[in-house]
């Protein structure tokens, strides 16, 4: 499944770059004036490695819920712990090593640095809850006054979220100690939980278009 959308992605992209220079249906999702004559949008491969890294992300997170769901053994704080921090904690790996911005957020929050952090992102949630067959799309962007271009990644709740996001009385201790105004709960199985936003600063794109020139 999610290698099948892996291949549609780069397939995705590499119709979105054979249209550039016309009009990407892709790209600019939300803005109105693109400008994609200058050539510092990420070439094709840039753009699959953030897609991969993005589904590689993914799939941690729901490799240690099932594994966790699957246990015999009695969680422990420790094992409890260990499911979306450690997300975090290689968001922000890869940011140092890409140099892109990669954040996770959602409108219902358990941490509030996951927050919508503009008026783009939180359209794109609510296009990812209007349409639940968009699994991930392209937008440009301006983020904190940089411009750039952004890949967003939708991210679904499955049975094994439940535990630590279902009935808001039954969360694990440590949630309900840690994370006081906590929003991410009540949640569904096949519910929008959230998404991925990364952002790819045009300056990063440049540099790396001279290098390899
Ligand atoms: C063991 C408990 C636990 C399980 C299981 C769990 N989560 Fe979380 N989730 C958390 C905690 C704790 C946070 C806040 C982490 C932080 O502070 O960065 C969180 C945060 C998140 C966030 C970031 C946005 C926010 O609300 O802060 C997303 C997205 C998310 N979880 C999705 C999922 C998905 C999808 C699954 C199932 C595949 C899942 N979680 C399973 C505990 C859990």
């Amino acid at each position: 499944m999610i290698i099948q959308r892996f291949f549609s992605f780069v397939l995705i992209i590499g119709i979105s770059l054979l249209a550039l220079g016309g009009n990407s249906p892709l790209i600019p999702v939300f803005s109105g004036n693109v400008a994609l004559a200058a050539p510092i949008i990420p070439n094709v491969s840039d753009l699959a490695k953030t897609v991969q890294e993005i589904e590689a992300l993914d799939a941690m997170r729901t490799a240690l819920a099932s594994s966790l769901e699957g246990s015999t053994e009695i969680p422990t704080m420790q094992t409890m712990k260990e499911v979306c921090r450690p997300v975090g904690m290689r968001a922000m790996q890869l940011s140092q090593d890409h140099g892109w911005q990669v954040k996770q957020m959602a409108a219902k929050y358990r941490n509030p640095k996951h927050a919508p952090d503009n008026a783009n992102a939180e359209m794109a949630l609510a296009k990812f809850d209007q349409e639940p067959n968009l699994v991930g799309f392209w937008d440009r962007e301006t983020v904190n006054e940089q411009s750039g271009t952004r890949y967003y990644r939708r991210i679904d709740v499955e049975s094994s979220c439940l535990v630590c996001h279902g009935v808001k009385e039954r969360r694990p201790q440590f949630v309900k100690d840690a994370y006081p105004q906590d929003l991410a709960y009540d949640f569904n199985v096949g519910d929008l939980r959230g998404m991925y936003a990364v952002f790819i600063p045009d300056d990063l794109q440049k540099a790396l278009t001279e290098a390899a020139e």
